[in-house]
């Protein structure tokens, strides 16, 4: 679904990736871990087509992504990747329900069914109380399950997320692990989630360690 052929990237001459080959077969559920600064957003944010490696090729299902127009790029990400950033980068001028539905309308994939279904994940999130209100309503928390449920709305073939359970209480992380783990088992959605946590890494089907710029083996 997803390769990574010896990616480098560095900023300020600095080296933060060196040579990544990786790849993320259809359905899998993979875990990226290791210390602040080692790289794990660098390389997702690769991986999902929002940078671009200095050296190295990026495919998705084949096709070389270094290839694909600006706006080829725009509609394969609206239409395929459903990434949860770091941030969050929820937009403040709307309200959570408008956030979570902006990439349902932008693909035009709104429906009676997708409303369904994200009426289920935002009650199973705790969300359903709180969606006429703007981010900067919100807490932490209550951003990254808004921003969750966004990336996951329209159902994406692939999830992409930045420590998704980063500003959670144990309870909350384990709801968000547990739709994971449902949609990856249930949807066969491919999942790749950057986690310090044993835990959360645990509940993927693979892990891998970034240190030094390299996966470690
Ligand atoms: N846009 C940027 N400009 C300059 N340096 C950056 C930028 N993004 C990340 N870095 C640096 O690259 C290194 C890796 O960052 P990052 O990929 O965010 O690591 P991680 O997610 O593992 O904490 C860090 O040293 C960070 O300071
Ligand atoms: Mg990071």
């Amino acid at each position: 679904m997803i390769k990574a052929v010896q990616i480098e990237k560095s900023y300020n001459n600095e080296k933060v990736l060196k040579s990544i080959d990786l790849t993320v077969e259809e359905g899998e559920f993979l875990s990226i871990m290791g210390e602040s600064g080692s790289g794990k957003s660098t390389l997702i944010s690769i991986l999902g087509g929002f940078l671009q490696p200095d050296c190295g090729k990026v495919f998705w299902n084949g096709q070389d992504i270094s290839k694909f127009s600006q706006n080829q790029m725009a509609e394969m990400r609206c239409s395929r990747v459903g990434f949860v950033f770091q941030s969050f980068k929820l937009i403040s001028t709307l309200t959570a329900k408008d956030n979570i539905l902006l990439p349902v309308t932008l693909g035009k994939k709104y429906n009676e069914q997708t409303q369904k279904y994200i009426d289920e994940l935002t009650k199973e999130l705790n969300l359903t109380e709180l969606l006429d209100k703007y981010p900067d309503q919100l807490s932490g928390g209550q951003c990254q399950r808004v921003a969750i449920v966004r990336a996951l709305a329209y159902k994406p073939k692939l999830v992409i997320l930045d420590e998704p359970t980063g500003a959670l209480d144990s309870v909350m992380e384990q709801k968000v692990m547990g739709v994971l783990s449902r949609i990856n088992r249930e949807l066969k959605t491919t999942i790749i989630q950057v986690t310090h946590s044993q835990n959360v890494s645990k509940v993927g089907s693979r892990i891998i360690v970034l240190k030094d710029g390299q996966i470690q083996q």
